[in-house]
């Protein structure tokens, strides 16, 4: 999605936008731009489609002195990626803005526009806005009351930061619906989307709230409200640390961040499991007694999150004998549903920012569930900070657009609060004792199960001119089956799907040849009869398998069947385990295709708009 970086200092401020918006680089982008104020009071804007490299290069062929500047890397929505869509726009020579978000009503704010004698020279909703500030500012010439007039008109979800060259000590910013912090520094401020592209200039940070408008000189920030009443937001420290988006030995992000995992599991139980419990510091004291009065779960989430809270389903009912619900984040949101009693509502999502995800929490905030609760990777993101509840996940910044560390550690951070929410009911505490040791264990395993990359390695050659593959599991690996069949396509671009395997014949059955790939999730649990039997039905139609299975399975390898072994793991743990093989076939096959691993094609880290 889109990214934004500001700054207003006392040096040039061109290294620390580039800088920021490579930082901002993970979340996914077509385009690139950033527009300075330069000592003699003129805009100077450079755009590019393509990389950040390239805006790079561009700006090194002169010199862009200025101490007052923006910076936009651009998600194609409004017009095609290229150079003349990207940000920042301007209106004439005076306003620059970027912008991250939609704006519904642009079509009827252009035309209003274009009366007034404005013309375009984009297909964007963004362009929109510099010139009614502009228009604006004729009237006043005070340019808080021209962004306020011009934010009264918009509708959507947005955030902005803008320059005007008649104020060259300012920068000013507007949230609405779109996340944005400031950055706060010695005898300099900062704003950016995302607090990772400031690391390296500050680790302060004021993150904004809904509507606020921010007027940012070099030694003061001031911050006004939605009804344009002058507000104190809190200043606080962050505790992220930036060398851990270093790639290291590592070829791409997202192989690092798979074999983070045992490390990023570890961090997620610490402190808050004993060897016989999990602690109550899992959620604070005062919010465990809420949770000891929940009777069923709404789960809601997009993407690789929803798949987490597919398993929790299984989970929350299996083991806690709590009923649970769980829906698309998009579907959610826009569906009458009927609360029952005693519910919690549960978000998940590890950027924490999803626009769908944060509706739906919006919108569950109105109706009559018991409490909320959010589980995410990124503590100051919109929903920890709007949700009654949060449970973190410690996966470390998650870089890759393909989710990996966020996914296990969600698996593990809800099964630690599944025995939570079970102890009212079905959990004894012996049972309890035997979960938690198996937990414990987790890191470990996954360590173990790390070492079948070589194997997979090979195996990867295989799918290079594959252009589908079908992924089965049955029980709760159908979502790891899903989960599976989503990383394939994201990053290598083979189209998959994933069917619970007992569906097979009911269709899907009809498009197994030689041709097709058929990975099947083969846990050793009380379905393994029933899948081999559905595998049987694959093998005689001539269908190529790949069974990730424990030791103990049997079947006939031959030709058309690979066995992969993995160590014997504890039934309840095995969608965790049995993901990370799955990751691992989908990276391989990925960089054997020549993909843009970390940054596949059309797709965004932080999915920021509807
Ligand atoms: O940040 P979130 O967990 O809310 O993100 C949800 C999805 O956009 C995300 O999981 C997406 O599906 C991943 N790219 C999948 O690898």
């Amino acid at each position: 999605m889109c990214g934004i970086v500001g700054a207003v200092a006392q040096r040039d401020v061109l290294d620390i936008l580039l800088a920021g918006l490579k930082r901002l680089e993970y979340r996914g982008y077509d385009s690139a731009g950033v527009a300075i104020i330069d000592p003699d009071q003129q805009i100077h804007r450079m755009r590019t489609q393509g990389k950040v490299s390239q805006l790079c290069d561009l700006c090194a062929q002169q010199t862009l002195p200025g101490s007052t500047g923006i910076a936009h890397t651009r998600w194609a929505t409004h017009g095609v990626p290229s150079e003349h869509n990207a940000h920042p726009h301007m209106s004439g020579d005076n306003i620059a803005v970027v912008h991250n978000g939609i704006i519904e009503n642009y079509e009827q704010l252009r035309a209003e526009l274009q009366k007034q004698g404005y013309t375009f020279n984009s297909e964007t909703d963004t362009e929109i806005i510099a010139h009614y500030i502009h228009w604006q500012l004729q009237q006043n010439n005070d340019m808080l009351a021209a962004i306020r007039a011009t934010v009264s008109q918009l509708q959507g979800a947005f955030a902005l930061g803008i320059i005007h060259n008649k104020e060259p000590d300012r920068l000013f910013a507007v949230r609405y619906g779109s996340p944005l912090v400031l950055g706060v520094g010695i005898g300099e401020n900062f704003l950016a989307s995302d607090q990772l592209a400031l690391l390296p200039v500050t680790r302060q940070f004021i993150y904004l709230e809904e509507g606020d408008i921010a007027d940012i000189r070099r030694d003061n920030i001031t911050v006004y409200d939605h009804q344009g009443k002058e507000v104190k937001r809190e200043q606080r420290q962050s505790e992220v640390g930036y060398e851990t988006s270093d790639r290291g030995h590592y070829r791409h992000y997202m192989q690092k961040e798979i074999f983070e995992q045992p490390l990023a599991i570890q961090n997620t139980i610490a402190g808050r499991i004993s060897k016989t419990r999990i602690l109550d510091e899992l959620l604070s004291q005062q919010n465990s007694a809420i949770l000891a009065n929940i009777k069923r779960v709404q789960i809601v989430a997009c993407g690789t999150s929803y798949h987490a809270a597919l398993v929790a389903r299984y989970w929350l009912e299996a083991i806690a004998g709590i009923a649970c619900r769980v829906e698309i984040a998009s579907e959610f949101r826009y569906r009458q549903n009927v609360v029952e009693a005693d519910t919690l509502f549960v978000t998940i999502s590890q950027s924490g920012e999803t626009a769908d995800t944060l509706a739906a929490l919006r919108s569950a905030k109105q109706q009559t569930y018991a409490a909320n609760l959010t589980i995410s990777n990124t503590p100051e993101s919109s929903l920890v900070r709007e949700s009654d509840l949060a449970l973190m996940t410690y996966a470390g910044t998650e870089i890759g657009v393909a989710s990996t560390k966020a996914f296990t550690t969600q698996l593990t951070a809800l099964l630690m609060l599944t025995l939570v929410l079970g102890r009212k009911q079905n959990i004894t505490a012996e049972r309890e004792q035997q979960l938690v040791t198996a937990i414990n264990a987790l890191p470990q395993q996954a360590e173990a199960v790390l070492g079948l990359d070589e194997h997979i390695q090979q195996l990867s050659r295989h799918f290079i001119d594959k252009e589908h593959a079908l992924f089965l599991g049955r029980g709760l690996h159908f979502p790891i089956a899903l989960e599976g069949a989503l990383k394939l396509k994201e990053i290598s671009y083979i189209h998959a799907e994933a069917y619970p395997a007992g569906e097979l014949k009911h269709g899907p059955l009809a498009l197994v040849d030689k041709e097709m790939p058929v990975i099947a999730i083969a846990p050793n649990d009380e379905l393994l009869e029933k899948l081999k039997s559905n595998l049987a039905e694959v093998r005689a139609r001539g269908g190529r398998l790949y069974v990730f299975a424990e030791q103990n399975f049997t079947m006939q390898a031959d030709d058309n069947v690979d066995i992969i072994a993995m160590p014997d793991i504890h039934r309840v743990l095995a969608p965790i385990l049995y993901t990370i093989p799955l990751q691992l076939l989908s990276y391989h096959v990925a960089v054997l295709k020549g993909t843009d691993v970390d940054q596949p094609r059309n797709l965004a880290k932080s999915v920021t708009v509807e």
